[in-house]
C-alpha cells in the first residue's frame, strides 16, 4: 500500500464571507493570533509526515507563495540584530523535509474542479486535501488521523466528519454511513448543502479528506452541481461504489475561520492557549 506523502491545499475561493479584508489578501493568510491559517494547516499536515505540499492557487493569491519562500533579506538583517528566535520562526515556515509546489486553477469552478487540478502533481497515489479554513486543534494532527483511519483499512478514501446541528446540514455535505453510532463507519451515500428536511444524517463533511487517486476519474466527470460549481461531493458520491470510503468522527475542536463568528472563536481559543488574556 502507498503512504500518503502528499496533500493538497485549494485555496483559490474568493472567501466573499470576509470581504473587504479578503479583496487584495488571500483568506488563507489571515492570523490566528500571529500564524496565518494555511501555515496552520501545513504543520498540520507535515506533523503527519507529509512531505509535499501542493497549493492550488489563483490570480491574488501571490502572499501564499511568498510566505513560503526564502526571505534573504529580512534573514539578514534579523541576524545582523541578533533577533534568534525571530529568524528561526521565519526559517522555519516550511517545516524540513517538506517541499511546496503551486499549480494553478484558471477560474474558480469549484472545490471539485481545484482538486483536480492538482492532478497532474499528485499522480497515481494517495492524497489528503485540506480546507485551511478549517482549523482544527487536536492532540494528534487531524489529517493524521484520517491517514491512520485509511491505514487500518489497508487503503480506501476517509472523510473527517463532525455532529452538526439538525438545521445546519444546508450549509455542509452531509454524510449517511453503515453504522451512525461508530466512529469510522463505511460511507453509503453523500449530498451537498441538503436542507434539514431531507439531509440523510446531521454528519457533516469538514475539509479534512483522503483520496485513492481513482477520485480524478469521477471528478473528470462532475457536471456543475449546487451553486453552478463542480463540487467535491458529487466526485466523492460517485466515486463510492468502487472506492470503500469511510467517514470518520475526529478527534479535536475545529473552528469554521471561514465565517467571522468562527475566526473569532479560534482567535479566543488559541490566543487564550498562548497565554494572552481576554478582557
Ligand atoms: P468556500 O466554499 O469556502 O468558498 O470554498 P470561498 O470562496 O473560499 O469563501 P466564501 O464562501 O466566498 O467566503 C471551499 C474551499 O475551496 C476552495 C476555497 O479556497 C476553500 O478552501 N476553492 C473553492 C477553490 O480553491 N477553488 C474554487 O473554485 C472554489
Amino acid at each position: 500500500m502507498k503512504p500518503v506523502r502528499k496533500v493538497v491545499f485549494p485555496v483559490n475561493g474568493l472567501g466573499t464571507r470576509f470581504l473587504p479584508a479578503t479583496k487584495a489578501t488571500p483568506k488563507e493568510m489571515l492570523p490566528i493570533v500571529d500564524m496565518p491559517l494555511i501555515q496552520y494547516a501545513v504543520a498540520e499536515a507535515a506533523a503527519a509526515g507529509v512531505t509535499e505540499m501542493i497549493f492550488v492557487t489563483g490570480r491574488n493569491k501571490r502572499a501564499i507563495e511568498d510566505h513560503f519562500d526564502d526571505y534573504p533579506e529580512l534573514e539578514r538583517e534579523l541576524e545582523e540584530k541578533g533577533k534568534d528566535e525571530l529568524l528561526d520562526l521565519v526559517r522555519n515556515i516550511v517545516p524540513a523535509g517538506v517541499k511546496c509546489v503551486y499549480i494553478r486553477q484558471p477560474k474558480a469552478l469549484g472545490l471539485g474542479h481545484a482538486v483536480l487540478c492538482a492532478k497532474p502533481v499528485v499522480g497515481n497515489e494517495p492524497f489528503g486535501v485540506m480546507l485551511a479554513d478549517d482549523l482544527v486543534d487536536a492532540k494528534e494532527s487531524c489529517i493524521g488521523q484520517l491517514i491512520k483511519v485509511r491505514n487500518e483499512h489497508n487503503g480506501g478514501s476517509v472523510v473527517a466528519v463532525q455532529d452538526v446541528a439538525p438545521e445546519s446540514t444546508n450549509k455542509y455535505g452531509i454524510v449517511s454511513v453503515d453504522d451512525i453510532a461508530q466512529q469510522t463507519s463505511q460511507m453509503r451515500g453523500i449530498v451537498e448543502k441538503p436542507d434539514p428536511a431531507v439531509a440523510p444524517s446531521r454528519m457533516a463533511v469538514i475539509g479534512r479528506y483522503v483520496f485513492e487517486p481513482e477520485i480524478f476519474d469521477y471528478l473528470e466527470k462532475v457536471e456543475p452541481g449546487v451553486g453552478g460549481e463542480i463540487q467535491l461531493t458529487d466526485g466523492v458520491a460517485a466515486s463510492l461504489d468502487t472506492v470503500p470510503t469511510y467517514a470518520y468522527r475526529f478527534e479535536g475542536r475545529r473552528f469554521d475561520c471561514g465565517s467571522k463568528q468562527g475566526f473569532l472563536d479560534a482567535t479566543v481559543h488559541f490566543a487564550r492557549k498562548r497565554g494572552f488574556k481576554i478582557n
